[in-house]
């Protein structure tokens, strides 16, 4: 099994470019099953989960033609409406193919996700939406069974909890539903904004009538469609923590700095200078870190996809800072491992207290999930020393050539077997 080998601690210093959103692309490739028309796809990230959603296209009969810089997908052939528990199993954005399997074909068999390190992730709250369109579903043997026995039909449906995977599963079916759909309490992370634009693109009439709150006209022919996929804002805040803990000076390249307002706030109230650009954001980090309290919000709050990164941050802080998990009940696994390398973090509940002023120490790590896998990277950048860290197969998941761009920095950091 492959492992990194870290060698901490020196400053990072250059430009790194941030590649295409995992977390647009998933739902977008989903939302492309709809289509019997040609789709473009560009920028799409060179990670695991989007090579998993792109098996999990073919195994419904997609014909995709994968080219350097871009995706062809051709839906045009009859499809099978079966997704296995091989393909959902690893990836719990698999669950997205749901909707759009119901819009076009009235019935589907997909697979239940399952838990996972960071919570059990329960998709009650698709399932029912999706029955307010006048879908019937059943579970058994781990499977959800689905059939609309009259087609998908408009409805008003409210969210009971803000929800990222279940808004772009409703949002993707009920383009298809007959009637006008309007979904509230929706989860408008850009990476929906972004769905939002292909869908349109591809003939969709969907319209944000407030914030959290828009309408879908159902429509039954799409067209051809092109579509560039957003930056990855996990990676682009990723990068700028990883410059912020080494004291680095990195240029982070291909972002749209207004979509990280909340992230460079942060940064700059522990302490970092930030200079922000049309398509690029400088970051200087400072030896004095401040203390600070966060919780994590769906968008425009704090990402909970950056909780372990700002909290290795925090740990260097001179003060101690507390950071609230508000969207899982369980993603603090990294902790126990940074208290290994000499951080002081105690939970309680859903909130974890950081000492401050640790002086990582490197040491072999045992990664548990995609952002817990690159906390362990930006501690043990910050550690003197080798460090090894098992189980990357977690962040192959969603870093696209992170030790090649880490290393173009500067950062001493390589894959072992
Ligand atoms: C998406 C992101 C993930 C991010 C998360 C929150 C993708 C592929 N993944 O995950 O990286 O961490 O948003 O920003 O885009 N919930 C229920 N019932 C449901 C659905 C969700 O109880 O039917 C709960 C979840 O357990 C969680 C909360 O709602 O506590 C938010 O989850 P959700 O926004 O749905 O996350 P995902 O779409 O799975």
């Amino acid at each position: 099994m492959q492992k990194l080998e870290v060698f901490g601690a020196n400053k990072l210093k250059g430009k790194i470019k941030i590649s295409g959103s995992k977390n647009a692309s998933l739902p977008i490739l989903a939302a492309s099953l709809l289509s019997n028309k040609k789709i473009k796809l560009k920028n799409l990230p060179k990670v695991k989960d989007i090579e998993t959603m792109i098996f999990l296209l073919q195994s419904l009969g997609s014909r995709i033609l994968i080219k350097k810089n871009h995706l062809i997908i051709d839906n045009s052939r009859q499809f099978k409406k079966f997704a296995s528990y091989n393909l959902v199993k690893t990836m719990r954005a698999g669950i997205l193919v749901l909707g759009p399997l119901l819009a076009k074909f009235g019935s589907a068999k997909v697979s239940l996700p399952g838990g996972c390190a960071i919570g059990t992730r329960p998709i009650d709250i698709h399932l029912k939406a999706l029955s307010k369109l006048g879908v019937k579903y059943s579970i058994s043997n781990g499977y959800v069974n689905a059939i609309a026995p009259n087609g998908l039909k408009g409805n008003k449906i409210n969210f009971p909890k803000i929800s990222v995977g279940a808004t772009e599963n409703l949002l993707i079916a009920a383009c298809f539903a007959k009637g006008t759909t309007i979904l509230s309490n929706c989860a408008i992370e850009p990476e929906i904004k972004d769905l939002t634009i292909f869908l349109n693109k591809m003939g969709c009439k969907i319209k944000w009538l407030s914030k959290r709150k828009v309408k879908i006209i159902g429509v039954d022919n799409l067209k051809n469609t092109d579509h560039s996929v957003m930056f990855d804002r996990i990676e682009a805040g990723t990068y700028l923590i990883a410059g912020a803990i080494t004291e680095g000076n990195l240029n982070i390249l291909n972002v749209n700095p207004k979509l990280l307002k909340t992230e460079i706030d942060i940064l700059k109230k522990v302490g970092a200078k930030i200079r922000i650009f049309q398509n690029e954001i400088k970051i200087i980090g400072n030896k004095k870190i401040n203390n600070i309290n966060l919780k994590t919000a769906p968008w425009p709050g704090f990402p909970t996809d950056l909780q372990a990164q700002i909290m290795v941050l925090l740990c260097k802080a001179n003060k101690k800072s507390k950071i609230k998990e508000e969207i899982f009940e369980n993603r603090f696994m990294h902790v126990g491992e940074l208290n290994r390398m000499g951080a002081k973090i105690s939970i309680n509940g859903n909130e974890a207290t950081i000492e401050g002023n640790a002086n990582f120490k490197a040491a072999e790590l045992m990664a548990t999930d995609l952002r817990a896998s690159v906390s362990l990277i930006l501690a043990a950048l910050n550690s003197k020393g080798k460090s090894i860290i098992n189980r990357i197969y977690h962040l192959d998941r969603g870093y696209e050539n992170i030790e090649k761009k880490l290393k173009k920095v500067g950062a001493k950091i390589k894959r072992i077997n």
